[in-house]
C-alpha cells in the first residue's frame, strides 16, 4: 500500500515537474543548502555537499541524500545519521518539497521540534529524531502527517503530553518515544495500536488506560 501511494505521489510529482521543475529542482537545492548551513558539523562529515557544482543531479551524490533519480535533483531521503551534527532542527527542509523520509537520528540536535511540522515534512513516511536533545513539546502537527509509517522521537527531552491527534496517523508501523519527560495519559486511540511499552519506557509519568505507569519517574 505504501509503495503504491509512493508512486501516485511520484507521478504527480512528475506531472507538476513539468510545469514547475526548474523551481522544484532550485528548491530541492535551496533545501540542502540550508540544511548545511543551519547544521553545525564538527567532524566534517558533510564535505561531499558541495554546491559549486551545477550539474543536474549532482546533489544526489552527496553523503546521506538519496534522490527519485540519480540524475534527477530531486531529493526523496535525506539520512543524516550518527554525524555528530549539532545545532537545531533544520527547518531548511521545507524546501525539499518531494521528501519523503528523514534521519537525523544519533546527533546533537537541540531546541524544539518545529510547531509547523505539518507543512516542514509535508509527505514524509518515516521521521527518525531519536538519540538527540530534543526539548519542548511533541507538535500536534504530527498527527497531520498522514503517510506516516515510521515516528521515532525515543531519547530526547521531550516534555508535555503525548497529542490526541497522532491517534489520526492510520498507517503508523513503528512508533516510539521513549526515555524523554513525557507526562499525561497515552491517547486511548493511540493505545489501540498496540505499540510495545518500550515504545513509552522511561518517561516522566506516561500512564496507559488507568493505572500503568511506564517506567519510573527519572
Ligand atoms: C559535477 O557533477 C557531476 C555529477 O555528479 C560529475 O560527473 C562531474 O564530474 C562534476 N564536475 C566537477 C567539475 O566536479
Ligand atoms: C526556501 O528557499 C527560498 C529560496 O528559494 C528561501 O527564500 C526560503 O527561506 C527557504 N525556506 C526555508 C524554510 O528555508
Ligand atoms: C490538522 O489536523 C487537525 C485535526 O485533525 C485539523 O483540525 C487541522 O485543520 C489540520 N491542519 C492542517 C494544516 O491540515
Amino acid at each position: 500500500m505504501e509503495n503504491s501511494s509512493l508512486l501516485i505521489l511520484h507521478i504527480l510529482f512528475i506531472l507538476a515537474c513539468f510545469a514547475i521543475c526548474n523551481y522544484a529542482v532550485k528548491s530541492d537545492i535551496d533545501c540542502l543548502r540550508s540544511i548545511k548551513e543551519s547544521l553545525e558539523d564538527p567532524e566534517n562529515l558533510l564535505s561531499s555537499w558541495d554546491f559549486s557544482n551545477n550539474t543536474e543531479g549532482h546533489i544526489c551524490g552527496f553523503t546521506g541524500v538519496e534522490c527519485w533519480h540519480p540524475d534527477e535533483s530531486t531529493v526523496l531521503n535525506i539520512r543524516l545519521s550518527d554525524m555528530g551534527l549539532r545545532g537545531p532542527f533544520p527547518l531548511g527542509v521545507k524546501n525539499c518539497t518531494s521528501l519523503t523520509g528523514i534521519d537525523l537520528s544519533n546527533n546533537h540536535l537541540t531546541g524544539h521540534i518545529p510547531s509547523d511540522v505539518a507543512h516542514v515534512l509535508s509527505f514524509v513516511t518515516t521521521v527518525d529524531l531519536s538519540s538527540n536533545s530534543l526539548s519542548g513539546p511533541i507538535p500536534p502537527g504530527f498527527g497531520n502527517l498522514s503517510f506516516m509509517n515510521v515516528l521515532r522521537l525515543d531519547n530526547n527531552q521531550l516534555t508535555g503530553q503525548i497529542p490526541p491527534g497522532l491517534s489520526e496517523l492510520k498507517r503508523l508501523k513503528k512508533f516510539s518515544v521513549a526515555n524523554n519527560r513525557l507526562s499525561g495519559k497515552v491517547p486511548i486511540e493511540l493505545q489501540l495500536y498496540n505499540f510495545p511499552a518500550d515504545s513509552y519506557a522511561n518517561n516522566l509519568e506516561l500512564c496507559q488506560g488507568r493505572s500503568y505507569v511506564f517506567g519510573d519517574p527519572k
